[in-house]
């Protein structure tokens, strides 16, 4: 049994889904629901015993003490987290409260819960959870966490090591570098098991229509203009949603405790060669009605305050000691994520009524 939390989420939801099929291990999901967790991410799994979905917040101590020592859990992936650059500066109050106050709770709980274990591994077969389980030496809490929280390379600068200096400039990246700092926090006091991976821009299946490229693709089909923030040129280091799911499950089964892995695919863009990207893609799978290309919905708006200007990651540490590879190239990966969003416009739909209404649109004025 192993708790994931976010698991309702972008990332998250491709985790659970990932790894219930390819294993029969159960999975509890704690989700507060908020505008980005979506059970329709989910559907595929309605009746299925192996996942167990509890709607809850991450800061509520006594829950996640309840569903702990209820679960007997052998790892606890942490995904949830307010995650949107954007909506962290127009209002960065549940950055703090779910990134680091949600955090330190979930971790508080997590420390009771492990100093409660046994030492040494015991085997039991119960009816939801069969193998060996949980003990103080095997257990694991795997932090997922952001490149961002290192800040913003110049054009020439190396990717961002495990070394790099932690330097974040959004109240987003803040709160995550935050929490990060607890999580590391934990394994040098009380000497919990923490694992910790700092990964670059995801992108596939399931992501919510704010950020940049399902948002291109989804006002590109519904005729509204791309927004481009500034001159376009800033540059972000693009992962298969999938390859990250795949890093983070070689992490839990082979990473060292207390160790930070950058999850990378060596896929640095600059935003407007990802937008031109995407148009080319509906240009060839979806014309436009009027045979133009998507290119002419390109808007160019106010930049971002403080926006990053390029992030790259190196992955060498987890390619070199854990093995593990992307599966996607960037050509491959845009490929199924365009024809993803085309294949699913309920999906679409149903994640984009209600609060995504009064959202986007939300830029930062005309440009000047
Ligand atoms: P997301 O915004 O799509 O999903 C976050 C999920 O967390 C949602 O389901 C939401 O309901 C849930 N949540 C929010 N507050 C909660 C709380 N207090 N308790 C329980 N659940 C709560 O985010 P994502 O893009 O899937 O990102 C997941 C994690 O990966 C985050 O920690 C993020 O910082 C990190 N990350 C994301 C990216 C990326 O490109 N999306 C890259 C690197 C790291
Ligand atoms: P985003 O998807 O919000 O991810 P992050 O800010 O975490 O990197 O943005 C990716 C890049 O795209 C970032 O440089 C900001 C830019 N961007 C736009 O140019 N236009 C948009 O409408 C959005 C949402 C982002």
């Amino acid at each position: 049994m192993i708790l994931v939390t976010g698991g309702a989420g972008f990332i998250g939801s491709n985790f659970v889904l990932d790894w219930l099929a390819q294993s029969d291990e159960p999975v509890v999901n704690l989700d507060k629901l908020t505008y980005a967790g979506n059970l329709a991410n989910l559907v595929t799994l309605d009746g299925d015993s192996r996942h167990i979905f509890i709607q809850g917040s991450i800061g509520d101590f006594a829950l996640v003490a309840r569903l702990l020592s209820e679960h007997q859990p052998r790892a606890i992936v942490n995904f949830a987290a307010e995650s949107h650059v954007d909506r962290s500066i127009h209002g960065p109050e549940d950055f703090i409260q779910t990134n680091i106050v949600g955090t330190f709770h979930l971790l508080e709980a997590v420390r009771g819960y492990w100093q409660s274990l046994a030492d040494e591994p015991v085997r039991q077969e119960c009816e939801r959870s069969s193998g060996e389980v949980s003990s103080k030496q095997s257990f694991r809490f795997l932090h997922v966490s952001t490149d961002e929280v290192y800040g913003s390379l110049a054009t020439n600068d190396p990717a961002f090591s495990e070394s790099n200096r932690y330097e974040p400039n959004s109240p987003y990246s803040a709160s995550k570098a935050a929490s990060d700092h607890l999580v590391r926090a934990y394994h040098h006091t009380y000497g919990l098991p923490v694992l910790t991976t700092n990964c670059s821009n995801n992108y596939g299946p399931y992501h919510f229509p704010e950020k940049l490229i399902p948002l291109v693709i989804h006002n590109a089909l519904a005729g509204k203009p791309l927004p481009i923030y500034g001159d376009g040129q800033q540059i972000r280091d693009w992962l298969y949603v999938k390859d990250h799911c795949s890093a983070i499950r070689r992490v839990l089964e082979a990473g060292t405790t207390g160790e930070v892995y950058n999850v990378g695919a060596w896929n640095e863009k600059a935003n407007l060669d990802v937008v031109l990207t995407l148009c080319a893609m509906l240009d060839e799978l979806r014309p436009r009605s009027d045979g133009k290309s998507y290119k002419a919905q390109i808007t160019y708006v106010k930049d971002r305050p403080g926006h990053d200007r390029r992030y790259a990651i190196d992955a060498g540490k987890i390619e070199r000691e854990l093995g593990w590879k992307p599966a996607e190239t960037f050509d491959t990966g845009i490929r199924k994520t365009v024809r993803w969003y085309l294949d699913n416009p309920a999906w679409v739909e149903n994640v984009t009524s209600g609060a995504y209404q009064n959202w986007v649109g939300k830029q930062y004025g005309s440009r000047s």
